[in-house]
């Protein structure tokens, strides 16, 4: 299918600004186009306990599956400190990729977004090569 990759990123950078992040001040947004052409935002939620903190990537993956839509084909990805004039580019964590690894195939692309003109792509394969998926446990 194509992917308007421009409104993606907008989407990305416009969920940043909902990122909850009293700790790290480090905001991230993110923009999941699923294969029925809906996009799925979504931002980091922080938490005073630390570890249920939730990324952006996994925030928009779990708002899709929660309405049962489990065929994805993009992310973007927008992400840097909230002082930030400029941003660097946001590599999904590896509990993200894990999480991708789930429910996406090998072209699934991950595009990392500087800006909306500034970005790159990589696929999931190139992100979390060797990984261990469903075919794993399931044959
Ligand atoms: N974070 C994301 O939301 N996505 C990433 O890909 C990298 C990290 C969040 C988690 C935490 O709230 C903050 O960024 C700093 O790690």
């Amino acid at each position: 299918m194509d992917i308007n990759v421009e409104e993606l990123i907008r989407q990305a950078l416009e969920m940043r600004k909902m990122s909850y992040t009293p700790y790290s001040h480090f905001n991230v947004g993110a923009a999941l186009l699923a294969a029925n052409g809906t996009i799925y935002t979504g931002c980091n939620i922080e938490n005073a306990s630390l570890t249920p903190t939730n990324c952006a990537e996994r925030t928009a993956f779990f708002k899709a599956v929660s309405e049962g839509v489990r065929d994805f084909e993009a992310i973007a990805i927008a992400g840097g400190p909230d002082n930030a004039t400029e941003l660097d580019y946001c590599p999904p964590c590896g509990v993200c990729r894990q999480v991708m690894s789930e429910f996406c195939r090998d072209d699934f692309k991950i595009i990392m977004a500087k800006s909306v003109t500034e970005y790159k792509i990589v696929t999931l394969s190139e992100n979390l090569p060797d990984r261990f998926g469903p075919k794993d446990l399931l044959g």
